[in-house]
C-alpha cells in the first residue's frame, strides 16, 4: 500500500470506538543492535515497513513502522562514534529518515533532499559530535511526512557522552530509563486510523497513546525513574502533570542535559520537542496509583510497587553548557510565522523545493528572531519552530529571560501567538537544511524554508 493510499478520513472522530478503561501495559521499544563489533563504529539496519497493529483489542489497524509494525527501535550511540546507517525502504512509496536534532552534514540529514525511493536503500555515514541527548527520527518527504508519521514512522535516537556516563543518573534502559513517545490518534469503526486534519491547527486525535498503546500503565518500584519524553504528535501540545500535583525534575531539553535540574509540577511540550524528567516514586506506597494527565485527559498510569534500593542520584550540576555570546553575533534573520490551517506562511511565502530561502557561513553566529502574528479573529495558538542540523540557545522570549527549562540546548521552540523569541544559531556542518513549524500539517502546507550552510 502506498502511504498516499492510506485512508484519509475527513469527518469527526468517533470517540466511542475505544474502551480506554482497559489500558495496556506500556510497550518499551527495543534497543537496536549495533552490527559492528568495533569500538567507536556503530552500524545499524533499519527497515521501513508496512504492518498491522492491534491498538484496540480484537481489531487490527494498518500501520507503518521501523523494523516492526508501529514506531521503531531505539538507536543508542556515544559521542565520538562513527555511525553507518543502512536504511531499507520496503514501502511501495518514497520515504526518508530525518535525524531530528542531530548535528551532521546536510547530505546525511535525511530531509526532503534525501528521498529513498521505494525498495531502495540509503546508507549515510556520520560522526556523533554533540552532547548526550534524546533525539528522534522520522520521515520527511514533501507531501507524505504528516501521514507517514501518523501511521507510525518515528523512533528515538539516544546520544551518550563522557559526562552523562559519569553521572549517576537513572540510565538502565527499560528499567529506570524509559522512553515515552506521546501521540494522539483517532480510529474508525473498523479499527483503521482516522486522519482528520481539522484545517486549523493540524491533525488531532481523540486518543492519547504512549509508545503505541492507548493510555497504558507502567509498574514502577519505589525509586527514581527517568522518562525521555518525545512529543511525537502531529499537531497537539501536551501540558503534562501528575494527578496528585506533585513535582518532578526536568533534567534535559531537546539537545541535552540542562545545567541543573528544573523542578516543576508541569511540563508543556509541543510537537517535535523532547524533555527528560525524573519522577521520584519513593514517597509512595505499594498499591498507589498515579496518573499522568494533560489538560485533564489521561495520558498514562503509574502503578507503584515494592520498596527498592535506589543508588541513582540527581546532582545539582548536570552539565557544563558553553554560552553562545551575543556580542559575537555577525548576522540576523527574521522569521515570521503567519496564518492558520492550510493558509500558513513563513516570511509571507510558502515552501518551494526549488528555492533556497537563506544562507549562512559554517560556524557563523546569528540571532534569529521568530515571531508569530496574533490575529483578531481565529488564529493558530502558536507554532513549534524547528531548525535542522543544529542545536541553538534561546536568548529571549518577548524581550524577557527565557523559561528556566529552555536555557539548555534546543532544536524546537514554541512561539505562541503574538510572541517574539530570539535565538542564537550556529551551524557546524555544511549543506542544505530545513527550518519549519513542527505542526506537521503546517509544514506540509508550506510553513517551511531552506537554508544553505556554506
Ligand atoms: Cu522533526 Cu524537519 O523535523
Ligand atoms: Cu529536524
Ligand atoms: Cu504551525
Amino acid at each position: 500500500m502506498r502511504s498516499g493510499e492510506f485512508p484519509v478520513n475527513v469527518g469527526n472522530g468517533n470517540e466511542d470506538v475505544v474502551d480506554t478503561d482497559t489500558g495496556r501495559k506500556l510497550p518499551v521499544p527495543a534497543l537496536l543492535e549495533d552490527q559492528n563489533p568495533n569500538e567507536g563504529i556503530s552500524e545499524f539496519e533499519i527497515s521501513v515497513q508496512e504492518g498491522e497493529t492491534e491498538f484496540i483489542p480484537g481489531q487490527t489497524t494498518p500501520t507503518l513502522g521501523y523494523n516492526g509494525s508501529y514506531l521503531g527501535p531505539v538507536i543508542k550511540v556515544s559521542r565520538g562514534d562513527e555511525v553507518r546507517m543502512h536504511v531499507r525502504n520496503e514501502l511501495s512509496d518514497e520515504t526518508s529518515v530525518h535525524w531530528h536534532g542531530l548535528e551532521v552534514e546536510g547530505t546525511a540529514d535525511g530531509g526532503p533532499h534525501q528521498v529513498i525511493p521505494e525498495k531502495d536503500i540509503w546508507e549515510p555515514v556520520f560522526s556523533i559530535d554533540q552532547p548526550a541527548a534524546t533525539l528522534w527520527f522520522h520521515p520527511h518527504v514533501i507531501g507524505t511526512t504528516a501521514i507517514q508519521v501518523y501511521y507510525g514512522l518515528a523512533g528515538l535516537f539516544i546520544v551518550e557522552d563522557e559526562n552523562s556516563k559519569s553521572l549517576n543518573l537513572p540510565d538502565e534502559y527499560g528499567v529506570n530509563d524509559i522512553p515515552l513517545i506521546i501521540q494522539d490518534r483517532s480510529f474508525t469503526e473498523d479499527g483503521s486510523f482516522l486522519y482528520y486534519d481539522n484545517m486549523m491547527d493540524g491533525a488531532y486525535g481523540d486518543y492519547i497513546m504512549v509508545n503505541g498503546a492507548i493510555t497504558p500503565y507502567l509498574d514502577v518500584d519505589q525509586l527514581k525513574m527517568r522518562f525521555r519524553i518525545v512529543n511525537g504528535a502531529n499537531a497537539r501540545n501536551f501540558d503534562l502533570r501528575l494527578s496528585d500535583r506533585s513535582e518532578f525534575q526536568q533534567i534535559a531539553s531537546d539537545g541535552g542535559l540542562l545545567e541543573s535540574p528544573v523542578v516543576s509540577d508541569s511540563l508543556f511540550i509541543t510537537p517535535g520537542e523532547r524533555a527528560e524528567i525524573i519522577v521520584d516514586f519513593s514517597d509512595y506506597e505499594e498499591g498507589d496509583v498515579l496518573e499522568l494527565i494533560s489538560d485533564g485527559e489521561l495520558v498514562m498510569t503509574f502503578r507503584v510497587g515494592e520498596e527498592a534500593e535506589d543508588v541513582t542520584e540527581i546532582p545539582e550540576k548536570l552539565a557544563e553548557i558553553e554560552r553562545m555570546d551575543p556580542d559575537l553575533v555577525s548576522g540576523f534573520k527574521s522569521i515570521e510565522l503567519d496564518g492558520m490551517g492550510h493558509m500558513v506562511t513563513l516570511n509571507g511565502r510558502q515552501f518551494d523545493m526549488d528555492r533556497i530561502d537563506d544562507d549562512v557561513a559554517e560556524g557563523e553566529l546569528e540571532i534569529w528572531e521568530i515571531s508569530t502574528f496574533r490575529s483578531m479573529m481565529m488564529g493558530s495558538a502558536g507554532h513549534p519552530f524547528h531548525i535542522h542540523g543544529t542545536q541553538f540557545q534561546v536568548l529571549s522570549r518577548n524581550g524577557e529571560e527565557p523559561y528556566q527549562n529552555e536555557k539548555g540546548w534546543k532544536d524546537t521552540i514554541f512561539v505562541q501567538a503574538g510572541e517574539t523569541v530570539r535565538i542564537l544559531v550556529r551551524f557546524r556542518f555544511k549543506g542544505l537544511f530545513m527550518y519549519h513549524c513542527h505542526i506537521l500539517e503546517h509544514e506540509e502546507a508550506g510553513m517551511m524554508g531552506q537554508l544553505e550552510v556554506y
